[in-house]
């Protein structure tokens, strides 16, 4: 079955859910019978496409790589004319658009924007962005209700490491009772090495740049900003709550030494990052802060860049699972992994 889809930015989460079509195109096809069909791209700085019959996702692949811009697709200056998202979304054919533009935890535009514009133009919506999760799920949702409609984001916390479609499938029923967990890779990583390999805070946090983990200003990972983004999401999905981002306790990892970190480790304990959520009376309490864990426990066993969750349900009791929490590829699987889902609905539904 086509399923046609537009994507609304692409930089790295886009171009790893296209080399993920590209080189899984039979598997999906014989497995699921989905057959996507990119109808339309629009990015910021590359330029954007309207491309009814389908983007060869080599050809692009070979026109990015040479430095060009998306607009050149059609090549010998024949370039589309370029539209601006909110009309690509209105104009192009798609069932279903991927949101896959920059974070804005302060405002969630312009995503927020062309979510709204999407599931009014009766298009379903994927994404990972966060601020748009974080600032108006609910909202969000209830629209794509309304419009009889998906609005799914399961890339919005640990990337590809299933969250959200957990307690839709595998752990459905449970009542959640508590959510805790390492929700940000950069910090992790940062603790990681400063006890493993001794560098103090700053040398940890440089090498994490280096290696692509952490923004070149890290202030939202290292105060732990991204985290409240994250738990905020958890808290309002999973535990239904009406949280925003200045409800949650937060200090992030600056006041930590290396000191510190190897005392904590002798008295056999570890510093983590962690966002914790669980409901309290009618409300809902959640925090971001370091704490000290003993090493006993299954978050402690959590090194570099890795992220990990522990839910407390109640039929289940705890449940622990650890994963990759950012990347191109993982990222770009988020995103393949809710258009299948919505594909198998589509496929149930005729
Ligand atoms: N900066 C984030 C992290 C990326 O380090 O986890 C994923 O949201």
């Amino acid at each position: 079955m086509e399923v046609k889809i537009a994507l609304i930015g692409c930089g790295t989460v886009g171009r790893g859910l296209l080399e993920i079509l590209d080189r899984k195109c039979s598997q999906l096809k014989d497995a699921f019978d989905f057959e996507p069909k990119i109808v339309a791209i629009s990015d910021l700085h590359k330029g954007s496409i309207l491309v009814p019959d389908g983007i060869k996702i080599k050809r692009l692949f070979a026109i990015l790589d040479e430095g060009k811009r998306i607009d050149q697709y059609y090549g010998e200056g024949n370039t589309a004319e370029l539209i601006n998202p909110l009309d690509m979304i209105e104009q192009c054919d798609a069932a279903i658009i991927a949101e896959l533009t920059y974070t804005n935890i302060q405002t969630g535009e312009p995503a927020t924007g062309y979510i709204k514009k999407a599931l009014r133009s009766g298009k379903h919506v994927v994404t990972s962005n966060k601020g748009p999760a974080a600032l108006h799920y609910k909202e969000l949702q209830n629209l794509a209700r309304k419009n009889d409609l998906f609005f799914r984001i399961e890339g919005t916390v640990m990337s590809g490491t299933p969250v959200f479609s957990l307690f839709e499938c595998g752990l459905i029923g449970t009542e959640i009772r508590e959510i805790k967990g390492i929700l940000n890779g950069t910090t992790n990583f940062i603790l990681s090495k400063m006890e493993t390999d001794g560098l103090d805070y700053a040398a940890a946090l440089k090498l994490a740049q280096e290696r692509g983990y952490a923004e070149a200003d890290p202030t939202a990972d290292v105060e732990g900003y991204d985290a409240v983004a994250k738990v905020v999401i958890l808290s309002n999905v999973l535990l239904g709550g009406e949280v925003k981002p200045e409800d949650v306790k937060r200090e992030g990892i600056t006041s930590l030494t290396r000191e510190m970190v190897t005392a904590a480790k002798q008295e056999g304990f570890r510093y983590k990052l962690i966002a914790q959520t669980r409901k309290s009376g009618d409300g809902i309490e959640a925090v971001v802060s370091p704490q000290k864990l003993p090493l006993t426990d299954p978050l402690a066993g959590v090194m570099g860049a890795q992220n990990a969750l522990t839910f407390d349900t109640d039929l289940m009791g705890k449940i622990t699972i650890q994963g990759a929490g950012a990347g191109k590829t993982e990222t770009g699987f988020s995103i393949l992994a809710d258009i299948l889902t919505i594909h198998r609905h589509l496929r149930l539904k005729h």
